[in-house]
């Protein structure tokens, strides 16, 4: 079955927003570096990581179904923050965004009987419920801890042993 043109412009937006998902992350590495928080800021570079290998699975996916990736611009991510809780608050507003993208996704792989792309979105639907966990659980601990101390100096530890 051939990737429709609506799937195939959707997928490649999705793929726009995976990688300006790394921009924002990575952005948001440089910052923690900016205040010498290097565990937050490698939690980040490994994040933004993470979204690059997601857009690559889209890109892989669209020319696996003989289709065309074409790439968007990338809007000029936020470069400063008020600190680590406004950061990861930002973090899980993202993710909870994306999410809605996929659903979205879904939604209209649903609608197409496109059941390719739906297994394909099953994957990031099943994904973004960890990211928003992994997100939220990381905000929870610094709402904890606060900007500041010897507590987010030790998260910074923890989040810095991310592989
Ligand atoms: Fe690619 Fe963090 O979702």
């Amino acid at each position: 079955m051939e990737l429709s043109k609506k799937m195939q412009d959707a997928l490649n937006e999705q793929i726009k927003e995976e990688m300006a998902s790394a921009y924002i992350y990575l952005s948001m590495a440089a910052y923690c570096e900016s205040i010498n928080l290097s565990g937050f800021a490698s939690w980040m570079q490994a994040q933004s990581n993470e979204e690059m290998a997601h857009a690559m699975k889209f890109y892989g996916y669209i020319n696996e179904r003989g289709g065309r990736v074409v790439f968007e611009a990338l809007e000029q991510p936020p470069v400063e923050f008020a600190g680590p809780v406004d950061v990861f608050e930002k973090t899980l507003a993202h993710e909870q965004y994306i999410t809605g993208r996929i659903h979205k996704l879904y939604a209209l792989a649903t609608e197409e009987k496109d059941y390719a792309s739906l297994g394909l979105l099953q994957w990031f639907v099943d994904e973004q419920v960890e990211e928003e966990s992994t997100a939220g659980e990381i905000l929870d601990m610094l709402k904890m801890t606060g900007d500041k101390g010897q507590g987010l100096f030790m998260l910074d530890r923890h989040l810095g042993s991310r592989e």
